[in-house]
């Protein structure tokens, strides 16, 4: 079984776009976590950057492929206040057992997704096979893009598992 599910939270639509890249290029499926409550307008954001300051899981509900049918799963979240973004906190939380080999992509406006890495680890009790941070800048003039595309290829059947590149982003 190599199957590959991606599996993103996006507040604003950047993650989003990154996943949906990602999965168009290698034909990989995408599922995602979505907000029981709308975080729209100043309240939304307020709640953003209180669950995570307080590391709360707030209610998500879960649209997509089983996690449990497949090999291999690519989360992909946000960043906020310099962690995991909550509800990819309560995706993972609520899916462990589902988990049992994941690579990590974060997006961020620059800092923080050394922070998250540790927290998946932590939760998962194991550490990501594989992980990277792209920014917004990245993202949005396509500067990422080269990166985002050997990320996957890595992930690949008979690519080896990429340790260093897991120490080097733990270092972002
Ligand atoms: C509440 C909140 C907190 C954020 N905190 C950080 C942060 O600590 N570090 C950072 O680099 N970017 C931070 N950002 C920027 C987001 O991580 C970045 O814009 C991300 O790509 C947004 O993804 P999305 O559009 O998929 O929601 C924050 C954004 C929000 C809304």
């Amino acid at each position: 079984m190599d199957s590959i599910l991606v599996v993103c939270y996006s507040h604003t639509g950047t993650t989003r776009r990154l996943a949906q890249l990602l999965c168009s290029h290698h034909g990989w499926p995408l599922g995602e976590v979505l907000d029981e409550r709308p975080r729209a307008g100043a309240g939304g954001t307020w709640r953003c950057f209180l669950d995570s300051m307080l590391r709360r899981h707030p209610e998500v509900r879960y649209q997509g492929p089983d996690p449990e049918d497949f090999h291999t799963v690519v989360l992909m979240s946000p960043i906020w206040v310099y962690r995991l973004a909550g509800p990819m906190r309560s995706f993972i939380a609520s899916r462990r057992n589902a988990l049992r080999r994941v690579a990590v992509i974060s997006t961020m406006g620059s800092a923080g997704a050394s922070n998250a890495l540790a927290e998946i680890a932590q939760v998962l009790g194991r550490a990501p096979i594989l992980a990277d941070a792209f920014t917004t800048r990245e993202i949005a003039d396509g500067s990422g893009t080269a990166r985002l595309i050997a990320f996957g290829d890595r992930l690949l059947p008979g690519s080896a598992q990429q340790q260093p590149e897991l120490r080097a982003a733990v270092a972002m």
